[in-house]
């Protein structure tokens, strides 16, 4: 099964955790993050496209209340079961794709909206990117802060041949995206790289600012 098809998430829940690495770059992206950004007890997180919650466990301690966003219900399946068993905490775990759902209304302003929102290696997967930035400004607090962690653009190796979504981004075309999805300022720094098959893939950490503040 392909990261295109339907259920590849599904199938992969189960045994997700068990790649150490998978563990350690969750840390390090939990580093990077609170190196970039104030945060603490009252600064309350979405994590999208969360996986397992690898990096909500990670910044738990450093951040207040969390939503885990995660569309397959067997990556939701593991986040319920971190929680029961006291690993994870969460406020709330909501079934959400932002190319296809609407904004959950409890999350526009001016209630419920999110301090952070942070999403690490999902954006490229996303073909309806305009979509889901844009749902993400919509769900951020004045102040907020949108975080992505993703590659740089690449070959097209990295999921090989028929893989439908992005080959990493280039960064200024980011930029762009994030801005006209009504973002204010945007920075980027080097976040790391991911090895696979041998090749290591460059990743970055993208900032980018509510416009409401940016204003004012
Ligand atoms: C490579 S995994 C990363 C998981 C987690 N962020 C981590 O770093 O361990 C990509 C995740 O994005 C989710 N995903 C794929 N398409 C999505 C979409 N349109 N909206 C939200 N999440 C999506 C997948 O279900 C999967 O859990």
């Amino acid at each position: 099964m392909e990261a295109n098809d339907p259920g590849y998430f599904d199938e992969q829940a189960a045994t997700w955790d068990d790649d150490p690495a998978k563990v350690e770059r969750a840390a390090m992206v939990a580093r990077a993050i609170a190196a970039t950004i104030d945060l603490g007890p009252h600064t309350s997180m979405l994590e999208y496209g969360a996986g397992t919650g690898l990096v909500t466990q990670a910044m738990q301690a450093d951040v207040g209340p969390v939503t885990l966003a995660e569309p397959s219900e067997g990556m939701r399946a593991v986040i319920r079961s971190k929680v029961e068993a006291g690993t994870l905490v969460a406020e709330a775990i909501w079934s959400l794709n932002l190319a296809t759902d609407p904004v959950p209304e409890q999350a526009t302003r001016p209630d419920g909206h999110f301090d952070l929102v942070v999403t690490v290696l999902t954006l490229h997967h996303i073909t309806e990117l305009d979509r889901v930035l844009s749902g993400f400004a919509q769900m951020l607090a004045p102040g907020g802060h949108l975080c992505v962690v993703d590659l740089d653009r690449e070959d097209g190796s990295f999921h090989g041949h028929g893989f439908a979504g992005h080959h990493g981004f280039d960064r200024d075309d980011l930029a762009r995206q994030l801005t006209s999805a009504g973002f204010g300022s945007v920075s980027f720094s080097d976040c790391g790289e991911l090895v696979r098959d041998g090749v290591a893939y460059p990743m970055f950490l993208a900032v980018a600012g509510d416009r409401s503040t940016d204003q004012i």
